[in-house]
């Protein structure tokens, strides 16, 4: 947990220190000098507008850049004109990084309106040196990019920014070390991610998340306990493990620890309620950690477990290390111990070579499985990655028509399978008001499928008993039991 410190009582006239993180705070506390001289002059504080692309790891990621941003004395705001426009960006799919070229092209002219905006770029996108090349060449108005290694250094960056006026631009290849106790910020006060490890080994052929994310990481298990404990006596009441492999946790430590021992210290902590965590790959998932889930109350009953492919042949292809009947195997291991469990998860549609017969073999394991829900795409060739270089790439045609009848498939069983849970009574976690209707409060199950019921703002956070009385496909519509 980061301790407050007061930025008002740092030297600004000493040299920088240069243990982290006392030389961010350091650069927090410059920045905020030069925020005050901005609202002398413009009679209001710079606004700062975030927006996020891609996964957990980057929502999490921009947390700590809107906690570093707002300790500085920037306001946060919704619209994307402010002072400071910062896109955390996804490179897990094409379509990801084509959507930021149109986001700056569209700020191109704003910038030119408000000579005070400063863009910045950063995450996943900005660690491939072929895209930094292009947003030099064609894209001159950015001030700011920095890569996933280095968000810790955001003030000091940000600082020499402010002070040369012109880009600048920190990417690292490699990732150093972790640097703890930096401002946190949530947005909701009741649930955040907590960051368990960082980086990927398994180099999915796919896949570019190794490339841009680095090598795993593991972060030492007293500090996430001390972490998550701290937010609890802050209210927090959720809080979701992050890694994007977090079977292989503490592996790296230098006294190993595994995930299951990591989850049931988490399990005792007090105040908590509810833990969830994210992802799980199947080659790792050991019958320690199915035990261990099945021991611990507050482990959510929902497991996300990216199957990609359902074919064999496709999955060596993709190096994900596990057959079909490995993956149905460990389906039922967990079934057999966790009946109620919700499953969800990943799949990749149109991999290069992935004939009719292997998606036949998706479809069944989707039919065998069941899954609550499923995240579907359409395979996206990343450069760099050896799949990229794979012969046989499918037809667009084919690929979409495959698509189509995947998601039809997953959204009928998704459907029965919401169906089937109409009339029970289930501890639902109030996180907001509904967008749509302010009279709804919207929920979350434990299992991650979501209910709206008639409610009033003081309820969110709290975990109540709610009826479901309807299903709408996907999510209910409820009633809170009293
Ligand atoms: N094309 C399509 N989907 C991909 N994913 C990762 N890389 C690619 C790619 N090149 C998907 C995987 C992963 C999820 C986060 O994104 O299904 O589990
Ligand atoms: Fe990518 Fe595979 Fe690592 Fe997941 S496990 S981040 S899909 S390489």
């Amino acid at each position: 947990m980061y301790h407050e410190i007061d930025l008002d009582k740092i030297d600004l006239n000493s040299e920088p220190p240069t243990d982290e993180p006392a030389r961010q705070y350091y650069f927090m506390a410059k920045c905020r000098e030069w925020v005050r001289e901005f609202e002398r002059k413009n009679g209001r504080r710079p606004s700062a507008f975030i927006q996020t692309f891609g996964c957990q790891m980057n929502a999490k990621d921009s947390e700590k850049i809107t906690a570093v941003l707002e300790y500085i004395g920037y306001q946060e705001t919704e619209g994307p004109l402010a002072d400071f426009v910062l896109f955390n960006t996804c490179t897990v799919r094409e379509n990801a990084n084509m959507k930021i070229y149109g986001r700056l092209g569209y700020l191109k002219n704003h910038k030119r309106e408000n000579p005070l905006m400063k863009i910045a770029l950063c995450g996943c996108m900005m660690q491939e040196p072929d895209e930094v090349e292009r947003i030099k060449k064609s894209y001159p108005f950015v001030d700011l990019v920095f890569g996933t290694h280095n968000i810790y250094k955001l003030a000091e960056l940000l600082y020499t920014q402010i002070q040369s006026g012109r880009l600048v631009m920190d990417v690292w290849q490699e990732p150093g070390d972790i640097v703890e106790d930096l401002p946190g910020k949530r947005k909701y006060p009741f649930k955040t991610g907590v960051n368990i490890m960082y980086g990927c080994n398994n180099f999915c052929s796919y896949c570019i998340v190794p490339y841009v994310r680095g090598r795993e990481r593991s972060r030492g298990p007293e500090d996430i306990l001390e972490e998550i404990r701290g937010l609890v006596r802050d209210g927090v009441k959720e809080v979701m493990l992050l890694g994007q492999n977090v079977n292989s946790y503490g592996k790296t430590l230098e006294h190993p620890v595994s995930f299951a021992s990591l989850l049931c210290r988490v399990n005792e902590i007090e105040g908590l309620e509810r833990i969830r965590f994210m992802t799980s790959h199947p080659k790792d998932l050991s019958d320690e950690l199915i035990d261990a889930m099945a021991a611990c109350g507050k482990v959510c009953s929902h497991l996300h477990l990216p199957l990609q492919s359902g074919s064999s042949r496709i999955l060596e292809k993709m190096n994900r290390r596990y057959t079909k009947e490995q993956y149905l195997g460990l389906v039922s291991k967990i079934r057999a111990k966790l009946p109620d469990i919700s499953l969800t998860t990943d799949i990749i549609v149109g991999f290069p070579g992935e004939t009719e017969e292997d998606f036949e073999e998706t479809l069944d394991v989707v039919r065998s499985v069941r899954y609550d829900s499923a995240y579907t795409f359409i395979y996206s060739k990343r450069s760099g990655t050896p799949a990229a270089a794979m012969e046989d790439q499918v037809p667009k045609e084919v690929v979409k028509e495959r698509f189509d009848r995947l998601l039809k498939e997953i959204q009928r069983i998704s459907a029965e399978i919401t169906d089937s849970r109409v009339g029970q009574t289930v501890r639902v976690m109030a996180e907001e008001v509904n967008g749509q209707d302010a009279a709804l409060i919207t929920g979350r199950l434990s299992n991650n499928a979501t209910v709206h019921f008639p409610g009033e703002k003081g309820m969110i956070g709290s975990i109540l008993d709610v009826k479901l009385i309807e299903s709408r496909g996907f999510y209910y519509m409820g009633e809170v039991v009293q």
